[in-house]
């Protein structure tokens, strides 16, 4: 008989940017060059961001996936060829199939035929991934996985539109989650409504070795904006709810970095003070699937999310998809 761990727990984080730094500064000059007209003054007033890194032609996200991925197994202590699972979050596929995992999997240098795939929920789809690898853990079908969220938006941002094009950036976010019999992830609670598919979505689609319809990402902001922030509290009391904890059990928020403003209520209606939650948005912009692992990564090396502490990841995205996981670093 096969015992299964009690827990999957994180061993590892990593997160990686492409050197391509662009401050508001920067981009309201490029657009202004276009006719159009934005501020650094605007950006920041409506969402907190100050720039946000874009990869050089060519650089894809299974190439941003491989920088955070090594620092995630260095973190953990382990070979690439120990991990046995790789789960791929990202809106941003570097092909239509094979899925970037699998790619990033040729990159890693992993040649044990381990399992590997790509989750699509957007915004989301760390959370998502982080919830399908825990659950895969804790049935034995896998011991040592990375989770992987990487993004290269800036290749689907519709630089005519100035709602949209100064809200994203590139970059990657990976963990190592090991099957443990020490607390880990505790619960998780996913949700999706696709009845919204048309307020955040990059319509085309490949066709007849066409793109049909549009390949650049559109948005409804006020509509996802009132969305986001009433799911995010929900889920956030659901896995509380699940773990038998309450809201000041919570040591770290570790939020999607859409906006400053979501997040800021999203605290509030939690009655968190924003000193325990990791704010990254102003220097990463929204990189979608890639902003949780990124901002966990970053509070891991700056020294303020420790071993023992309880953390909060939430998302929301396109879809409409949401989700929260609770966990024990
Ligand atoms: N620079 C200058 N002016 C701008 C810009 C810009 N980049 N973009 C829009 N404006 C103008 C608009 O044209 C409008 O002008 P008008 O009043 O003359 O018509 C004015 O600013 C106000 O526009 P709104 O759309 O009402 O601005 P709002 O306060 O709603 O802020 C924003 C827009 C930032 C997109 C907001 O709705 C938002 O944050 N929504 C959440 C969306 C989000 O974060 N999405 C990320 C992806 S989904 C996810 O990750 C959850």
């Amino acid at each position: 008989m096969t015992l299964h761990p009690r827990y999957a727990r994180i061993t590892g984080t990593g997160s990686y940017l492409p050197p391509r730094h662009v401050t508001n500064h920067a981009l309201a000059a490029e657009l202004a060059e276009r006719g159009i007209e934005t501020s650094h003054e605007w950006i920041v007033e409506r969402t907190g961001i100050h720039a946000r890194h874009f990869a050089d032609p060519g650089v894809n996200s299974s190439d941003l996936g491989l920088q955070a991925c090594q620092q995630a197994l260095q973190a953990a202590g382990l070979q690439a060829q120990d991990i046995d699972l790789i789960i791929v979050a990202t809106s941003t596929p570097d092909m239509v199939f094979p899925s970037t995992a699998a790619i990033l999997q040729h990159k890693l240098g992993i040649t044990n035929g381990c399992p590997v795939f790509d989750v699509q929920a957007v915004c989301s789809g760390f959370v998502y991934a982080l919830t399908v690898a825990d659950a895969m853990i804790r049935a034995g079908t896998a011991r040592r996985a990375l989770v992987v969220g990487a993004e290269v938006f800036s290749r689907i941002l519709n630089f005519e539109d100035r709602t949209t094009c100064v809200l994203f950036g590139d970059g990657a976010g990976a963990v190592v989650l090991e099957a443990s019999d020490e607390p880990g992830i505790l619960a998780s609670d996913l949700h999706a409504d696709g009845s919204h598919v048309g307020i955040l979505c990059v319509p085309g689609h490949v066709s007849g070795g066409k793109v049909l319809g549009s390949p650049l990402l559109t948005m409804d902001g006020q509509a996802v904006f009132k969305l986001a922030v009433g799911v995010l509290e929900k889920a956030a009391r659901a896995t509380l709810d699940k773990a038998g904890l309450q809201e000041q059990d919570i040591d770290w928020l570790v939020p999607h970095q859409a906006n400053i403003r979501i997040m800021q209520s999203t605290a509030r209606k939690l009655r968190l003070p924003m000193e325990k939650v990791i704010v990254t948005v102003q220097d990463h912009g929204n990189t979608s699937a890639a902003s949780i692992p990124l901002a966990l990564d970053h509070g891991v090396r700056s020294g303020q999310v420790q071993k023992g502490q309880t953390v909060l990841l939430e998302g929301v995205g396109g879809g409409f998809t949401w989700g929260a996981v609770l966990l024990k670093m």
